[in-house]
């Protein structure tokens, strides 16, 4: 196996190309440099179900505060998003409280102590991708139930207890509410179906009589509710020590390829708080995940390569010109294929860093500072020419060593706040199901020699499996506020590696661009992962701006099915928060009804 190529020798591959742009102009800010501090006239939830976002805003009408809130909704989203929301799965959340203070927890899943990463391997040493998505080898010890507790335990009011915040969940767990077109849709599929049915509380909540839920059937899972009460009850020690573990313990000992998971796994899950990773983009402060997510590193490595970029000047132009001579094919922003070349190469270099130096802290040395520093910064930006960097993706796949997720932005009147994302990984996780939910399959986030991973993610030893160790992932819960402390933005996605593509391309057009909210959820995204070479765009961009990219060498994928699940809450001055929950999926921003 061939090492790796430093860096650095990467992004020097551009610097004979960094004539024209540079570091020298730099756009104009749109942010008020001794802001008022901003207090929200309200408090708001933004979800992907509006059972659940109704959940959240009902505590902080009760008082609760926004960790209330973030906790009895993704406790929610267990329930009604038995897809995506989880007790079997885990995940981040990134928190900002009025006094100042900002706190990370992570509740990422963890490899299993028994675990080895020649069970992943086939007789020559090859990585076998399917052990990784739908066997007991794809799952995780479990981290939500503990990290949730963590959460409330730690940073809740006390106006409620733990119990209080579970029981909502248990109550919709146990008298059901109606089913979407979506979870219909997909209740309808052969493979998922012949996956629920193995279990006999899976096969009675989605397909009683054996005749599968459609749209506007009411589900009831009351194994669910059984979990459930005995968390609320005993805490995350009846889940872990308790039934619910051992019925875990047992449903991966089986079959063909059985997981070393052991009820001490599950007993010695613990989450982590960790320093939240802070940035600075057009004098907003962004507070964001560490590692073992690689999304926080990506959105300040791309914000800060592109602040250096003169957008504001280039858009400015893009629009004079489209005035002297209509073209009527102006994007809305006057954005460009310039603008757009920035974008995407700056992302290139952002992913080839996370394939190769990226992982779980706790087992390797991630160099934050050298990678959200100015001189990385300063090389990246010099390194972008006026074509596209397509060799980048050559280098990571020859040299590589080898949907579900869900998200919840919440703000509190007294303007505390909680990005928070959870995952299952895949849809459905990994398909097996255990004390009434889905297991995870967050195992695939590991990097395989030689393989790239369900999302065509590569990457290093760096993110090996290892026992113990927490696979890498892309989720970007983020929280940007004035340099007052005053909270602007609360963000967050599902997707995959397109989190914090979707993430970035908000925050540019919001926080850069100057771009209402909605209309920044709504608009087209691109994204780009340095391997594959090309960039995938959503239908609606201007068709001069993409031929005007493929004249820079860049390799597009056109129109494809669009992507992500934009959650978000954005604060105005005048206090009013403004939620957007992505139209591409089913979901609801709902706020209290009394004005402070
Ligand atoms: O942690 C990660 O980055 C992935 N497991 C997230 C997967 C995901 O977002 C799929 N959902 N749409």
């Amino acid at each position: 196996m061939r090492p790796f190529r430093s860096s650095e020798s990467i992004v020097e591959l551009g610097l004979s190309l960094a004539l024209v742009l540079g570091a020298a102009c730099r756009g104009s800010a749109h942010f008020d440099p001794e802001p008022k501090p901003i207090v929200p006239k309200r408090g708001m939830v933004v979800c992907e179900h509006e059972l659940a976002a109704a959940v959240g805003v009902d505590v902080l009408e009760r008082g609760g505060n926004a960790i209330d809130a973030a906790v009895a909704t993704a406790l929610a989203l267990a329930v009604v998003l038995p897809e995506a929301g989880n007790l079997g799965g885990g995940g981040f959340a990134v928190v900002a409280l009025r006094d100042g203070s900002t706190r990370a927890l992570d509740f990422r899943e963890t490899t299993p102590s028994g675990a080895s990463l020649a069970q992943y391997l086939d007789g020559d040493g090859r990585p076998i991708p399917e052990l990784t998505r739908r066997t007991p080898l794809a799952v995780g010890v479990p981290g939500s139930p503990a990290g949730l507790h963590e959460l409330e335990r730690e940073l809740g009011s006390k106006r409620f207890s733990f119990a209080e915040l579970v029981a909502p969940a248990i109550a919709l767990a146990e008298r059901g509410f109606p089913i979407d077109a979506r979870l219909a849709r997909d209740l309808s599929g052969e493979e998922l179906r012949a996956a629920l049915i193995a279990d006999p509380d899976a096969a009675a909540a989605f397909y009683p009589q054996g005749r599968a839920l459609v749209e506007g059937d009411i589900l009831r899972q009351p194994a669910l509710a059984r979990t459930l009460r005995e968390l609320a009850e005993g805490g995350p020690d009846a889940f872990y020590r308790g039934r619910a573990g051992a019925a875990i313990v047992e449903k991966l000992s089986r079959g063909e390829h059985p997981s070393a998971m052991s009820r001490d796994d599950l007993a010695s899950y613990a989450p982590k708080w960790r320093e939240p990773l802070v940035g600075w983009f057009r004098g907003y402060e962004l507070v964001t995940m560490p590692p073992p997510s690689s999304g926080g590193l990506i959105l300040l490595q791309s914000l800060n390569v592109l602040d250096g970029f003169p957008l504001d000047s280039r858009r400015a132009a893009v629009i004079a010109e489209e005035r002297a001579a209509p073209t009527g094919a102006m994007d809305p922003l006057g954005l460009d294929d310039r603008i757009v070349h920035w974008w995407i190469e700056t992302l290139r270099r952002a992913f080839v860093e996370r394939a190769l130096h990226v992982g779980d802290p706790d087992f390797v040395d991630v160099p934050i500072e050298r990678l959200a520093g100015a001189e990385w910064t300063a090389r990246a930006r010099i390194s972008i020419g006026e074509t596209a960097s397509n060799e980048f993706a050559s280098l990571l796949t020859e040299d590589s060593e080898g949907s579900e997720t869900t998200h919840v932005s919440v703000l509190d009147a007294r303007g505390n706040a909680v990005s928070l994302t959870t995952t299952l990984n895949s849809s459905y996780g990994s398909r097996l199901f255990a004390a009434g939910f889905l297991l995870n399959d967050e195992l695939d986030d590991f990097a395989f020699a030689g393989a790239a991973n369900q999302y065509g993610l590569v990457g290093s030893s760096a993110n090996a499996l290892a026992p113990g160790k927490r696979p890498l992932s892309t989720m970007t819960p983020t929280i940007v506020r004035q340099s007052d402390g005053s909270v602007v933005l609360v963000i967050g996605s599902p997707g995959g590696p397109r989190i914090v593509t979707s993430v970035l391309g908000v925050m540019l057009r919001v926080l850069a661009f100057g771009e209402p909210l909605d209309a920044a959820v709504r608009a087209p995204r691109v994204h780009q992962q340095a391997a594959p070479a090309e960039s995938s765009f959503e239908p609606g961009w201007s068709p001069r701006l993409l031929d005007g990219l493929e004249r820079r060498g860049h390799a597009l994928r056109r129109d494809v099915t669009p992507w992500g699940s934009v959650q978000a809450i954005h604060v105005g001055r005048d206090g009013e928060p403004i939620g957007a929950s992505d139209p591409r999926r089913p979901g609801a921003a709902l706020s209290t009804r009394v004005k402070r």
